[in-house]
């Protein structure tokens, strides 16, 4: 059973803009986050999954997004180092609550950024890496020391698609879906050599978040507003369950983001 990690959206809303998406003209309806959150909660529920809760903090308006709480791959977490400030007091509160579930805490070096699982998304047997706008190139090999696997770094260059989990989504099968525009050609060519069977995000459907799901198996939890997409993925047997997400998109975020895998990875293989 796969085990996952939520955060409760009592403290959520849009109090500073740290990406082209947050407006704080443009405020998530505290009425309408709550529905949507626990739409997402009972979704991956009933999907045979265990649920964990972390419990949300004043003034920590993005710790519902705990993708970026850090990685966990085994029984090892690493926390993120988040790059800027408005988000860095979530870091002690994760990692003492990943602590005290029996995780072994492994920290980076303070100076590199990362930010967890929003950037960092298994494929096979790789670890897929995103950098720039959040995580720092650096901190990779130093997360592939850590884990002993093999990443590969790719660039983001649309600061809309600003961690890996906007724009690409490995799927089980070894296949993923992804919209190629938001990385550089050498990261396009990386992933197209790593995977096979890659689906195209049209732009139109990747600023809805298509791209931001929760895989398990065979079923896939993903933002509302991707048909095409939705029939791709249909015809490759998978079952897809689409959510309204508008006040989390708000912030930059959606079904994903709003999740981590505990452990995201049973074991790395070198
Ligand atoms: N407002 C948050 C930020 O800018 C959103 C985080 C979205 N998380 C993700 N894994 N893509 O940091």
């Amino acid at each position: 059973m796969r085990e996952l990690l939520l955060c409760p959206p009592d403290y959520y809303g849009i109090e500073y803009e740290i990406n082209p998406w947050m407006s704080v003209a443009r405020a998530a309806d505290a009425r309408i986050v709550q529905e949507q959150w626990k739409q997402l909660h009972a979704t991956l529920s009933k999907l045979d999954c265990k649920v964990h809760l972390i419990p949300p903090q004043p003034r920590l308006p993005d710790m519902v997004f705990t993708a970026n709480a850090g990685l966990t791959v085994g029984r090892k977490f690493i926390p993120s180092n988040f790059r800027h400030k408005e988000r860095a007091g979530e870091q002690p509160f994760f990692a003492k609550w990943m602590e005290q579930q029996g995780y072994e805490v492994n920290w980076l070096p303070e100076k590199l950024f990362f930010e967890g699982e929003g950037d960092a998304l298994f494929g096979g047997e790789v670890l897929f890496c995103g950098y720039k706008f959040r995580s720092d190139i650096q901190s990779h090999r130093a997360i592939a020391e850590m884990i002993g696997c093999l990443t590969i770094s790719v660039e983001l260059v649309d600061p809309r698609f600003y961690h890996l989990d906007t724009c690409f989504c490995p799927l089980p099968d070894g296949g993923a879906f992804w919209f190629p525009d938001a990385f550089d050609e050498y990261g396009q060519r990386a992933i197209r050599e790593h995977v096979t069977d890659l689906i195209d995000v049209a732009p139109e459907e990747a600023r809805h978040f298509s791209c931001n799901a929760v895989i398990i198996e065979k079923h896939i939890v993903l933002p509302q507003g991707a048909p095409q997409l939705v029939t791709k993925l249909q015809e490759r047997g998978y079952r897809c369950h689409e959510l309204p997400m508008t006040e989390f998109i708000k912030a930059g975020g959606a079904c994903k983001c709003l999740t981590m895998f505990m452990p995201q990875r049973e074991e790395a293989v070198t």
